[in-house]
């Protein structure tokens, strides 16, 4: 969509004993957003992240904050994460029962606002709300957990997201998080997508510079 592409690693699958080191390492490799996964023991069954460790990394972090919030009560808690220093703030429609107006209060105080939507859920339901956010998250597994595999269907489902963006007039970036490697990248940024998350395939691997590096390289050829 005319974006250039934007690598953002998940510290969820960082040595949280290390976290500043971990954000140092894929800023010096060119990560250009840093992915927060905040879960609440709720809305999935695992329990991460919460304002504290946002703002922690907020004081060491050189790129931007992309927060994910796998919460079941965003629109009131959203605000938290606006306050801990987020950069972006991305709620789950199937959690949210005032979608708007909370996407609106996190744009009103200067954050950029983000919807996402989990493998079963239809794209339809983000359609009313693509012209005020600045992001829509494609999960590309089922959330709670890093390290699972990608969702093939998910490939035709940022397609159906980048044809909607562009009938809606609307030109947000699509972000697909889940399974990304050097092999999805390229699938999912040839259907549209221009930001991918990547936790797994970057911590895990034996050099994780090198691996941000490859994905990137890999994906831009296709970028469109
Ligand atoms: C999953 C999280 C993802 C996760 C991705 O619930 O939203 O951000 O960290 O991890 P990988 O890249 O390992 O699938
Ligand atoms: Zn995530």
């Amino acid at each position: 969509m005319g974006h250039e592409l934007f690598i953002a690693p998940s510290i969820l699958s960082a040595d949280f004993t290390r976290l500043a080191e971990a954000v140092a390492l894929v800023e010096d490799a060119g990560a250009d957003l840093i992915h927060v996964d905040v879960m609440d023991g709720h809305f999935v069954p695992n329990l991460t992240i919460g304002p504290p460790v946002v703002r922690a990394l907020k004081r060491v972090a050189r790129r931007p904050l992309d927060v994910h919030l796998m919460v079941s009560d965003p629109d009131s808690t959203a605000q938290w994460y606006v306050d801990a220093g987020a950069d972006i703030v991305t709620v789950h429609v199937e959690a949210s029962a005032d979608l708007r107006h909370t996407l609106q209060a996190i744009g009103a105080a200067g954050v950029t606002p983000g919807v996402t939507l989990n493998p079963d859920t239809p794209v339809s339901t983000i359609r009313e709300v693509l012209p005020i956010v600045g992001l829509v998250l494609v999960m590309s597994v089922n959330p709670g957990f890093g390290g699972q595999s990608f969702i093939e269907s998910s490939v035709a489902k940022v397609a159906e997201i980048a044809s909607m963006c562009e009938e809606a007039g609307a030109s947000p970036r699509i972000e697909v998080d889940g399974g990304i490697d050097a092999l999805t990248a390229p699938r999912v940024v040839s259907a549209g997508a221009d930001t991918l998350v990547a936790g797994n395939a970057i911590f895990g691997a034996a050099d994780p510079a090198a691996a941000l590096r490859e994905i990137r390289a890999r994906a831009e050829a296709h970028l469109v």
